[in-house]
């Protein structure tokens, strides 16, 4: 029986021909394929500019920082989502507002319209397995009340409406939709902000200005997220194909949808009654799904376990369906058609 994983790398030939020849070159770390990485990924997806960094969280981390999130700041955030969304907040000492999610697990607009406050710092609004609906009316919202708004946009990579808030995050990481193995990229829309990012993505200095360590005093407290050489091949290489990457994953997405499901680009995930039963069937006919990501309300980090009407109701009975290259047009019909023997049984 062949097994279908629900989450497969794609690493193009170009990736891994352009990696021997970083490996081989002597230049592992941040250099000329950072650059044009940064380039052809700011040209393919239509930005001005772009910052690579080492991964989505270090881009939110950065993201955060330049909006001025500090301690006390309320920043409101959904509840379903990777830790990795709210994890930097916590570190931040903000107060996180958790929104309720809606059913087709983007968040639920009107439950952030609810929550706002003339404290509320800031909105992050997250495109859950490639999902846009919502964006257009929370950059609406948040210029009409000058909230800072910012995308993590870690699983946005071939959806149609993205990067259009004051910060977007996205991530590179092994199974997206893109890898650069592991990275990201951080889009800031003011001039100033990315210049600053880009210091504080190391240490605090700005390579392109030929600042350096010794020569340059230190103004501000950086980080090491800068992406290196290595990772960068590999993102050239992947970007070279994107395009087939992406049509594939929507051919799929389409047939999912037909039978039901909730088609984002990085991921389709289906609304089910009984989802520990129908997962444990889909493993014995070969068929790997998986939940992935959970409310975060249930980590003691983030507070515990808060009402969230939506949430609670859906918390048991979502799943992730596999979307990748591995996946022929066959394979996802046939899985929808087990899904649906399962139904009937
Ligand atoms: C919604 C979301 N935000 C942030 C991240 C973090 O990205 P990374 O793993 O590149 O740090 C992920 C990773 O999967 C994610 O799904």
């Amino acid at each position: 029986m062949r097994k279908i994983k629900l989450f497969t790398p794609y690493v193009s030939w170009r990736a891994i021909w352009n990696t021997i020849r970083v490996l081989r070159c002597g230049q592992l770390a941040e250099g000329p394929q950072v650059k044009k990485f940064e380039q052809e990924f700011a040209s393919k997806f239509g930005f001005e500019r772009v910052l690579a960094v080492n991964s989505g969280t270090s881009a939110l981390e950065l993201a955060y920082e330049l909006a001025g999130i500090k301690e006390g700041d309320e920043v409101i955030t959904p509840v379903l989502t990777c830790t990795a969304t709210n994890i930097p907040l916590i570190r931040r000492k903000a107060k996180i507002i958790f929104a309720d999610t809606d059913y087709d697990l983007n968040v639920d607009i009107e439950d952030v319209k609810r929550k706002i406050t003339l404290n509320t710092k800031a909105i992050v609004f997250v495109h859950y397995g490639g999902n846009n609906r919502g964006l257009e009316e929370l950059i609406q919202i948040t210029k009409e009340r000058n909230i800072i708004l910012i995308e993590d946009a870690a699983q946005v990579v071939g959806s149609e409406y993205w990067g259009k808030a004051d910060f977007t995050c996205v991530s590179l990481q092994a199974i997206k939709t893109l890898t650069s193995g592991d990275g990201g990229i951080l889009i800031c829309k003011n001039e100033e902000l990315h210049n600053k990012g880009k210091r504080l993505r190391w240490f605090g200095y700005d390579r392109d200005q030929k600042q350096k360590m010794g020569d340059t005093d230190l103004l501000e407290a950086g980080y090491k997220y800068h992406m290196n050489d290595v990772s960068a091949a590999i993102g050239l290489g992947n970007l070279a194909v994107i395009d087939k990457i992406i049509a594939h994953r929507k051919a799929l997405m389409k047939i999912y949808k037909k039978h039901g499901a909730i088609a984002g680009v990085w991921f389709c995930s289906m609304l089910v009654k009984d989802r520990k039963g129908l997962m444990k069937f889909l493993k014995e006919k070969g068929v790997e799904t998986g939940v992935h990501h959970y409310r975060n309300d249930q980590y003691t980090l983030f507070g515990g376990r808060q009402v969230l009407k939506k949430m609670d109701e859906i918390e048991n009975h979502y799943m992730l369906l596999p979307l990748h290259h591995k996946v022929s047009f066959a394979d996802a019909e046939r899985i929808c058609d087990l899904i649906k023997q399962y139904e009937k049984i």
